[in-house]
Formats: C-alpha cells, sequence, structure tokens
C-alpha cells in the first residue's frame, strides 16, 4: 500500500514552512504529537504538575505499550529516558568489566560511546577492539566471527550510523553474539523510526533509541529496550527511589522491571508526546514507512551521483533515509550554511562524530541530508536545483565568514 502522501504532509506543519532534509538530526513533529505535548502542558499549568501526571496515568502507560510494539518487545523491557545518549550509557555503564574483558565494536560507532568504552577500559582493563568493514563498508560478520573467544564479554554496535546510509547487519551480529554468550547492545538511535526494527529477530540484549529524530518525537525523550533475561545482570550506574525502594535503613530494592533505567523526575509532556509519535508511525506502518524512506534517498543518491562535482559518500549494502556526500574544493560547512540560508535544512557530518569511519576514508565533514516518508519527489528536485546552483556560483567571497557565523550556532549532530 503507497503512503497517503497529501495527507502526511499535511498533518506536518512544517512542510509549509521549510524543506526539511534533517531527519536525522531532529525530524518535523506531525501535528498529533505538537498537540498532546502542548494539550499536557496546559494540563500542568491548570492543575499542577503531579495532578496532571496522575490524570494522564493511562496515557503514560500507552506511552511503554506503543514503544513495546515498535520493537516487539514487552512493555516491562521498556524505560523512557532523556535521549538515546542516556538510555545507551545506562545500559552500558551498567555492565560490570572485568580486566581482559573484550568489548567489540564497529569502524561506524558514535563518539559518545567510543569515548565511553576508553573510559571503562581505563578504569577497568577491559579491551576495547574493533570489527573491521568488509568490502561493501559495512561491518564484516566474517572478521566478527574470527574476533570471537570467551572472553567477548560485549559487542556493541551502531545499527546506523550518524554519517550516512549505511545499514549495519544487526540480526547477523545477534546470531553471532548468541551464540558466543556475550551481551549485545544495539545503537539504534537513527534507525528506529525508518524501518521495521524487531528485536528478537535482531537478537540484541539491550538497545537504545531517540525520540525526535526519524521517529518524529519531541526533543529530550529517548527510550532503552532491556531483554527480560538480561534485566538481573546488569545494574544500572544511578538509582533513585522509582528505580529502587528503600526498603529498610540498608537496604534497597530495585524495580523488578527495565524502569529501574529511570529516574523519577521526568518530562511528563515529551513522554507522552513520544507515545504519540510512536503510535502515528505504527498507523502508517514502519514497512510502508520504510519502502518511501529508501525510494526517495535512492532517487536522491542518483541525482547526486550524477552532479560532476559531488560525490556520494554512503556506504554497505543496504542504505536507508541519511544520505552522504562532499562536494569538491568546498566545505560541508558551506553548503550547508548556503542551503539553510535558503531555508533549506540539511546537516553537517564531522570526523569527531565518528572518527574510526571518517579517519580510514579521508573524510573531514560530509553534508548530510536525511530524508523521511513526508517529503516529496518536488523537494527532491528542488534539493537538487538548489545545490547545483550552490555549486555553479562558487564559494561566496565571504563564504569564509559565513562558516565563521554559522559555526557559532549549536552543533547540529
Ligand atoms: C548513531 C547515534 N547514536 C547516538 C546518538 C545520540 O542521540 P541523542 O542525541 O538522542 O542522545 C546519535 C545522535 O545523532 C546518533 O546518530
Amino acid at each position: 500500500m503507497e503512503l497517503d502522501l497529501k495527507r502526511a504532509r499535511s498533518e506536518t506543519p512544517g512542510c509549509q514552512h521549510v524543506l526539511h532534509f534533517n531527519n536525522a538530526g531532529a525530524a518535523l513533529m506531525p501535528q498529533a504529537v505538537l498537540d498532546a505535548v502542548v494539550g499536557h502542558l496546559r494540563l500542568e499549568a491548570e492543575i499542577g504538575g503531579y495532578e496532571a501526571a496522575s490524570q494522564a496515568g493511562d496515557i503514560i502507560e500507552r506511552v511503554y505499550e506503543a514503544a513495546a510494539q515498535l520493537l516487539g518487545c514487552h512493555s516491562d523491557e521498556i524505560a523512557i529516558v532523556e535521549n538515546a545518549t542516556r538510555a545507551w550509557g545506562m545500559a552500558f555503564y551498567a555492565i560490570s568489566f572485568q580486566p581482559g574483558d573484550r568489548i567489540l565494536t564497529a569502524m561506524s560507532e558514535y563518539a559518545s560511546n567510543y569515548i565511553a568504552f576508553l573510559q571503562v577500559a581505563r578504569r577497568t582493563g577491559a579491551v576495547v577492539e574493533v570489527i573491521p568493514n568488509d568490502e561493501h563498508g559495512q561491518l564484516s560478520v566474517e572478521a566478527l566471527r574470527a574476533m570471537l573467544d570467551e572472553r567477548v564479554r560485549l559487542i556493541a554496535i551502531t545499527h546506523v550510523p550518524t554519517n550516512g546510509g549505511l545499514v549495519n547487519p544487526a540480526a547477523e551480529v545477534g546470531q553471532i553474539a548468541r551464540e558466543v554468550g556475550a551481551l549485545y547492545l544495539l545503537d539504534a538511535c537513527q534507525s528506529v523510526g525508518q524501518m521495521p526494527i524487531d528485536v528478537q529477530a535482531i537478537g540484541c540484549d539491550l538497545l537504545s533509541a531517540t525520540g525526535r529524530k526519524y521517529l518524529r518525537g519531541p526533543r529530550g525523550t529517548g527510550l532503552l529496550y532491556v531483554r527480560r533475561e538480561v534485566l538481573d545482570q546488569v545494574e544500572p550506574p544511578l538509582l533513585d527511589l522509582h528505580a529502587a525502594t528503600w526498603t529498610s535503613a540498608d537496604s534497597y530494592q530495585l524495580r523488578p522491571d527495565a524502569r529501574r533505567f529511570e529516574n523519577w523526575e521526568t518530562n511528563t509532556a515529551g513522554k507522552i508526546g513520544l507515545g504519540v509519535a510512536i503510535e502515528y508511525a505504527l498507523g502508517w506502518g514502519l514497512e510502508a514507512i520504510y519502502r518511501r524512506v529508501t525510494a526517495l534517498a535512492t532517487d536522491l543518491r542518483g541525482r547526486l551521483a550524477a552532479m560532476p562535482a559531488v560525490t556520494v559518500q554512503d556506504q554497505g549494502i543496504e542504505r536507508c533515509g541519511i544520505v552522504t556526500f562532499t562536494v569538491a574544493q568546498r566545505a560541508a560547512e558551506a553548503i550547508h550554511a548556503v542551503l539553510a540560508a535558503r531555508r533549506i535544512n540539511v546537516s553537517t557530518s564531522l570526523l569527531t562524530s565518528t572518527r574510526l569511519d571518517m579517519e580510514a576514508r579521508g573524510l573531514q565533514s560530509v553534508v548530510r541530508a536525511s530524508v523521511h516518508y513526508y517529503n516529496d519527489g518536488d523537494e527532491v528536485e528542488r534539493f537538487c536545483a538548489a545545490l547545483e546552483e550552490t555549486i555553479m556560483a562558487g564559494p561566496a567571497p565571504d563564504e569564509d565568514q559565513v562558516m565563521e557565523q554559522f559555526a557559532r550556532f549549536p552543533r547540529r549532530k
């Protein structure tokens, strides 16, 4: 079934204002999400924050059910937190590493995750090892197999990296993790919301995701999946009176479910908005969403590849909605700035976000144009026309200044 594009666009207020190819940064919220967030904030203002949360109790429970449906798990395996980094960190820092334990990761691992590996390796004597890529630029399943032994404690990889359309073979990795008895933590920050994700089929024990990217939820929301069977093998690095109960002067008891990875105070309006965003995505169907996203991205890549000055930088056998490219003799930041001045939203992915991969490919930065199902063919055409004009015009005399000004804005991820 084709997705009703007209409805998708009419339910997305931002479509009237911008050409938004920054869905891997933060997608445009649908009206239903906006209404849910604003509605709850209004209720908080009118009757009080605690009272509003209590009144919305059933709606809040539904957020967990929706997330469970999205990922193919049980609602007691879901924790709702502030963002993907917090979700991932709560899971990773919950693992007790011993000297010599091996952490296997991949070339396209996200900076925040890798920094955490380095910190934990320094603290505990665990070692971090990187699985090489295969000839397609995705994690090599063969190479992973060759690296296995009983000291592999954790396999932690990124499903879709921040800097390209690559989709790593997550389910093959899950199969291997099970065979070797290692924990498997999947950073699904860029994949959840744009493609079907089934934690049973993938075989991961822990999965992190964010609300504002392909799920189209509000900022400041994220979620963590923790498989029931591993819940008692991983102890949250931070506890509070929501994660645990103070049972006597010198004891406490952890919650029985994944919410032990949450903390008490939370952005309830955001959480409700996240639930509505997930239900909205489920309403369209993740298969249909992914079909449309990949069709648009393939069209965009084809058009970009036909421009002599442009090099498409995406890798992998399967490629998703994130399209990255470089332009000869022009900094990615400059292209980003010129397009932004025309109300065309893209972002720039820098070496420091995925250092191993960018260094291996000799890239400093890439322009990232990430499409979603509510984008249309006309936008792809307008985008390409604007890019061609930008290339034809050459660097503006003040391009250095423009870039400097641009760099003062918070860095887009
Ligand atoms: C692959 C990947 N992991 C994690 C994150 C961090 O997500 P958040 O900003 O929600 O913490 C990002 C953000 O761009 C990402 O691309």
